[in-house]
């Protein structure tokens, strides 16, 4: 259940923060990705060096100065589940009251998946009317909560307010994170790639990535591992793996690495790039009298021609008559095209809704009427566990 699983876990500043290591262990012996946001007062209960030697990278700590321009959306764009183990009663009042003054409460601000707290802390601080108001609050958000249980505490009190022990915060998560059926790997391609001119100009297309996105997210709920390819900065649900890309080459590259059963070309990749790049910004004055285009890599065909062919589904936006991509699907021997004529209102580029035609392998077309993208990405997944049912 958690094997595979992004799992960010946040360890906040209390005595109880040495039984996070221990935690950390339980994660990764379990198979699940491990990435860890240690606070400042943290570091006053354990050390950063115990959680990278535990789970082989760098804990996070910092919002400011660190590798990443926005290590904080990063993260909460990366995590499946955000642990916070153990919440001190600060860290509570700040994810209840909406603080994003560190890089722990901006992750959690930023984030929009499922969280588990673990509070910790002395009775008197537990059952103060502050944080009963917080805890109060976080539930009404849908956060879980594992213990407080009751015990001995620091300082050789005793009362409610003892963290939760690992493993039954481990057992917290593993229902959770519930059992998703393996539905196996699918990739996404999504948005219009851009092709550069010179470092500020470029060659695109007017696709946002809202469908591509919205199959995404769709197959993740659905319990496919998902790797989504993608020039659009959209929303992509916390489970999705999502790959940042520009151009057509890099799209490219970033396909051959994915391992996938299925393969969903959604993106509206350009057919031709400038042949040179300028390394620096063209001036009026140094003038243009063309640009000199040269063909992109096709990267449809790269995945059908693989030895180990998923099951494929193209993409074709037009503006005509839907002959064009029955010939289209059989052109490119694609499973299953999603044709769409992007001049007819309410369909195409950047709308939520979409009218789309399924042309079948057969050659048949099913015409759909106008609706969300949401259920045009619907359907289409109902048309490959149909497709791939047939086949097995
Ligand atoms: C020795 C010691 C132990 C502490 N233990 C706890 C604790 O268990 N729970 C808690 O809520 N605060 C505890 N605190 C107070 C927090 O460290 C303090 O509120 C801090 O600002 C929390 O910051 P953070 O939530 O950003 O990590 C302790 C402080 C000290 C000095």
């Amino acid at each position: 259940m958690i094997s595979g699983r992004r799992v960010l876990l946040a360890v906040t500043g209390g005595v109880a923060a040495y039984k996070s290591a221990l935690l950390t262990r339980l994660l990764v012996e379990d198979g699940a990705e491990v990435r860890v946001i240690l606070t400042e007062s943290a570091h006053h209960f354990v050390g950063p060096q115990t959680f990278a030697a535990l789970t082989g990278s760098a804990p996070y700590t910092k919002l400011f100065d660190s590798d990443s321009v926005s290590p904080h959306t990063e993260l909460a764009r990366w995590a499946e589940v955000i642990v916070v183990a153990p919440a001190t009663a600060a860290s509570l009042s700040k994810m209840a009251n909406g603080l994003s003054n560190d890089l722990f409460s901006a992750t959690v601000l930023a984030y929009t998946g499922p969280v588990l707290i673990a509070p910790a802390m002395h009775t008197e601080m537990w059952e103060h009317p502050a944080t009963a108001r917080n805890m109060a609050i976080l539930e009404e958000f849908g956060y879980e909560t594992v213990g407080p249980e009751s015990g001995a505490l620091a300082g050789g009190d005793e009362g409610v307010g003892r963290v939760a022990e690992p493993e039954q915060i481990h057992e917290a998560l593993s229902d959770l994170l519930g059992t998703r059926p393996d539905l196996g790997r699918l990739l996404v391609t999504a948005g219009g790639t851009r092709e550069p001119i010179d470092p500020v100009r470029y060659l695109g297309n007017r696709s946002t990535g809202k469908m591509g996105h919205a199959i995404a997210n769709e197959a993740a709920q659905r319990g496919y591992d998902v790797t989504l390819v993608t020039t659009s900065n959209l929303h992509a649900d916390p489970a999705v793996n999502l790959v940042e890309v520009e151009t057509a080459e890099q799209m490219l590259n970033a396909v051959e690495q994915v391992d996938m059963d299925v393969a969903i070309m959604a993106a509206a990749v350009a057919d031709f790039r400038p042949a040179k790049k300028s390394a620096h910004k063209l001036s009026r004055s140094e003038g243009l009298d063309s640009v000199e285009l040269v063909p992109n890599p096709d990267i449809l065909e790269s995945v059908v021609a693989r030895d180990k062919r998923p099951l494929v589904v193209g993409f074709a936006a037009e503006t005509g008559d839907v002959e064009r991509a029955v010939q289209k699907a059989k052109r490119k021997d694609v499973d299953l095209l999603v044709y769409n004529d992007v001049t007819e209102p309410g369909s195409g580029f950047g709308t939520d809704t979409n009218r789309v035609t399924f042309v079948n392998r057969d050659g048949s077309v099913d015409p759909m009427p106008l609706t969300s993208k949401d259920e045009v990405a619907a359907q289409l997944l109902d048309r490959i566990a149909a497709l791939r049912s047939l086949d097995s």
